[in-house]
């Protein structure tokens, strides 16, 4: 069963309260998601495994650690998702990364791959999808659901802002999947923004509004 894990980290709340505000500007609104995803990513690698290795310092030969456990890859949703990928990276830089784009299909509106580039070893890989907002769950589903096709077992999903109703469908449809949140905010409004939310994440990071 995967955790359902809300930050609580001071620093990253304080974050989120700037990047909520209408008055941030684009340049700071990109920096500070950068900076959150840094201190998720440092929250969200916590249980990675380690083994003891022998090592010699200028004094002496000593036992230290080394991370020992599955290569790792970050996976953004395009694109919202790469507003996160720096600062996943600050922390584990020998991370691959992959892309998925996905669109909403008018008709059947359900979400339909357009783009998907991963790293030649993904399913070897624990994998970390990120995507800013987690509202209806759809995108990071279908995100999930085209990993697992592709073989990739070990999965954690990143958000900087949740609503309920998107964490229980995620948890629901991929219940083995870890989930990293932010902050758990009210609910979804009719037009699908989460409530109180920060508007459009792509449009905030890029300034496409
Ligand atoms: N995507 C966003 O960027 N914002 C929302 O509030 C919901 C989905």
């Amino acid at each position: 069963m995967g955790k359902i894990m809300v930050m609580e980290h001071p620093l990253i709340q304080h974050k989120i309260g700037i990047i909520r505000r209408t008055e941030t500007s684009s340049k700071e609104f990109r920096e500070l998601v950068g900076e959150i995803a840094m201190f998720m990513a440092y929250e969200a690698t916590r249980g990675l495994k380690l083994r003891d290795i022998e090592i010699d310092t200028p004094i002496t030969k000593t036992t230290v650690k080394e991370l020992a456990g599955k290569k790792l890859a970050v996976v953004p949703i395009l694109r919202a998702g790469l507003g996160m990928v720096e600062g996943m990276l600050t922390m584990i830089p020998a991370a691959k990364v992959g892309h998925i784009g996905l669109y909403r299909d008018p008709e059947t509106l359900k979400p339909v791959e357009y783009y998907c580039k991963l790293p030649a070893d993904c399913e070897e890989r624990e994998v970390f999808v990120t995507d800013p907002m987690l509202a209806t769950g759809g995108s990071a589903e279908a995100a999930i659901a085209m990993l697992k096709e592709k073989g990739v077992k070990n999965i954690h999903f990143m958000c900087v802002i949740a609503a309920p109703e998107g964490v229980k469908a995620l948890s629901k449809a991929h219940p083995d999947v870890d989930i990293y949140i932010g902050a758990l905010d009210e609910h979804l409004n009719d037009h699908g923004y989460i409530v109180p939310g920060l508007g459009d994440a792509g449009d905030r990071i890029f300034g496409t509004k």
